[in-house]
């Protein structure tokens, strides 16, 4: 079964989540799905009992951070996922010595973690994707091997250049890349993680994405914040 992670980024209000609900209602795998709404919104669906994850944490458990969610209170409401390293957030918020920090906190929490990972145009360009991406894996799990099994951490490879763009990887880079990604992990850290590919996934390109063998689910960002697309995804994704 490929795991399918909807990241709604800072989309959707109340009334679209409670209409969002009424729709995928007894039509998923609650075992398949793990939502990423907005923190304001996690609630509706762990009441549900739907899996979800934020699309952040701070770095730190607790104290004067403005601004900040801390991990505690998005527990509370009902997290068991947290995404991080998010391309968006690297851009803006992050550094990798917060990213590491995450790992850590999170899984210290018991929190599993969605490590987001890609290159830029400029690094696809320049053949050095898979250089980028073996940084921004170490660099995520140095220290931290303690605490990572192969339960509680997955990777989702995004490339940078595909989100939101329409533009994705033809299959047979895929397939390289998350092959040479897995093949890291092995060799190097002696973890068989699952590789989930993000970045425009919709429903023109998804029966071509599932023949990619080497993908173990998706992460889908805007076609994701529409439940009946989402859930034709989903049936498109299960045969
Ligand atoms: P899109 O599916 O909108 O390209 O977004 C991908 C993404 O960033 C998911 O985390």
């Amino acid at each position: 079964m490929k795991l399918i992670v909807a990241n709604f980024k800072m989309n959707l209000l109340i009334k679209d989540i409670h209409n969002y609900l009424e729709v995928i209602e007894q039509k998923l795998n609650k075992d398949q799905v793990i939502f990423c709404p907005n923190n304001l919104h996690i609630k509706y669906f762990s009441e549900k009992n739907y899996l979800v994850g934020s699309q952040d944490i701070s770095f730190q458990e607790y104290g004067a951070i403005t601004g900040d969610t801390s991990i505690n209170q998005l527990k509370e409401v009902g997290i068991t996922y947290t995404i991080n390293g998010h391309s968006e957030r690297r851009q803006y918020f992050l550094d990798n010595k917060y990213i590491n920090k995450k790992v850590k906190l999170a899984l210290s929490k018991q929190i599993k973690i969605i490590l987001c990972i890609g290159e830029n145009l400029k690094a696809f360009e320049e053949n050095n994707t898979f250089s980028v991406l073996k940084d921004q894996i170490d660099n995520a799990l140095k220290d931290n091997l303690n605490y990572i099994n192969e339960t509680n951490l997955i990777i989702a490879y995004e490339p940078i250049w595909s989100i939101g763009t329409g533009k994705i990887p033809t299959n047979s880079c895929l397939e390289k890349t998350i092959l040479n990604i897995k093949t890291y992990l092995k060799e190097t850290y002696n973890l068989n993680l699952k590789v989930l590919y993000g970045g425009s996934v919709n429903l023109e390109n998804i029966d071509s994405l599932q023949e990619v063998s080497e993908i173990d689910g998706y992460l889908v960002g805007s076609l994701s914040l529409d439940p009946n697309k989402f859930l034709t995804l989903i049936n498109k994704i299960n045969n």
